[in-house]
């Protein structure tokens, strides 16, 4: 007879209350896989864009092709957990039943459940006990993503960067780890969240709704676009020589543009899906343990109240994570 399990399930694309709290079959252990019994998760803004199906402009189409034409193919959404593992595969040496870990699912979703199958090879490390479990739920998502772009965009120690969106959980994390790096950190976001992101190591705060950084004299080395409204011709001119454009968030006729740019300008943009590796995740496990990497929080949620936060993270002003503890 096949086990059940609470999930929080969509069976069609569409707003918050697509998104219900229903029986579902708990998924099967492979033999390379670990079953985890979660217990923390958040809803991010991936999730909300592929619950809504809203893609950047031009991907969606590709959109469709990868989470399921009409409907949801994988129907329950949640990208980063924390828990412990219940079940092991025959294969698995690196994990025993009881292990408590942090793991990060990337596009196979599936955290916002009881439990949730995890590939061992996959991105998946142990939770050491001094991690909080809000912490360890919240590191990944903003982590894995500012650590990619990063290491693509060639950040170094001294390099002057400028984070576009420095309150979200992209922002957040990428404040945090460029000063962390030894980066001159400039945070734009609006007046409200200033004092946050100084606390995050932002040297020097630009309040959107005031001032438009492009237009001013100030040159960067880095300058990161987590919200996509600082496209390559809007801000080249505040580019210093051999500066990097990072476009966490890119529509395709800009993708396809930065061969372009990379080739015929002293500049280059970065642009396009964060690698899923492990190793980063040990990273900002191993950050976060001695306090050099904490994950911003916005909300906290119990499972039930799940479709309050796909809610909360449908504004796009939530600060940092949105946390959704499941039931102990
Ligand atoms: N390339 C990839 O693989 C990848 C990976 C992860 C995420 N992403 C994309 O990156 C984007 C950011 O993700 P996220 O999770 O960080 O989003 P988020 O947490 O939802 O971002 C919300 C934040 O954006 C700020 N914001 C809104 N408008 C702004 C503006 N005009 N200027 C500056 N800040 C503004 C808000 O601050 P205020 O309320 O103060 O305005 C709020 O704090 C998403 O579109 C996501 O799809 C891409």
């Amino acid at each position: 007879m096949t086990r059940q399990m609470k999930a929080a399930v969509y069976r069609q694309y569409g707003p918050p209350g697509v998104v219900a709290i229903q029986d579902w079959p708990r998924p099967v252990c492979g033999p390379n896989d670990v079953l985890v019994r979660v217990r923390a998760s958040s809803v991010t803004s991936a999730d909300r864009r592929i619950r809504s199906l809203s893609m950047p402009y031009g991907f969606g189409a590709a959109g469709r092709l990868a989470f399921g034409i009409s409907v949801p193919r994988q129907p329950i959404l949640g990208s980063e957990l924390t828990g412990e593992v219940v079940e092991v595969g025959a294969a698995v040496r690196k994990f025993t039943v009881g292990d408590a870990v942090v793991a990060f699912t990337g596009a196979k979703l599936g955290a916002h459940a009881e439990y949730c199958r995890v590939c061992a090879d996959a991105v998946i490390v142990h939770k050491p006990p001094t991690l909080s479990q809000e912490t360890a739920a919240a590191l990944a998502f903003g982590g894995t993503t500012a650590l990619d772009f990063f290491r693509r965009g060639g950040l170094r120690a001294g390099d002057r960067v400028l984070i576009n969106g420095a309150s979200g959980t992209v922002g957040s994390a990428m404040v945090q780890l460029a000063a962390q790096a030894g980066a001159e950190v400039t945070a734009v976001c609006s007046g409200a969240n200033a004092e946050v992101v100084r606390q995050l190591g932002a040297a020097r705060v630009v309040d959107y709704t005031r001032v438009d950084f492009a237009a001013g004299g100030k040159q960067y080395d880095i300058i990161a676009d987590t919200v996509g409204n600082a496209p390559y011709p809007r801000v080249r001119a505040v580019l210093a020589a051999r500066g990097r454009l990072l476009q966490v968030l890119a529509t395709l006729p800009q993708m396809l543009h930065a061969p372009w740019v990379n080739i015929s300008s002293r500049h280059r943009v970065v642009a396009g899906p964060t690698a899923e590796r492990v190793d980063d995740l040990q990273t900002l496990v191993d950050m976060a343990v001695d306090g050099r990497f904490t994950p911003l929080i916005d909300s906290r949620f119990l499972f039930e109240e799940i479709v309050a936060a796909h809610a909360r993270v449908e504004t796009g002003r939530k600060r940092g994570s949105v946390l959704i503890a499941h039931a102990s």
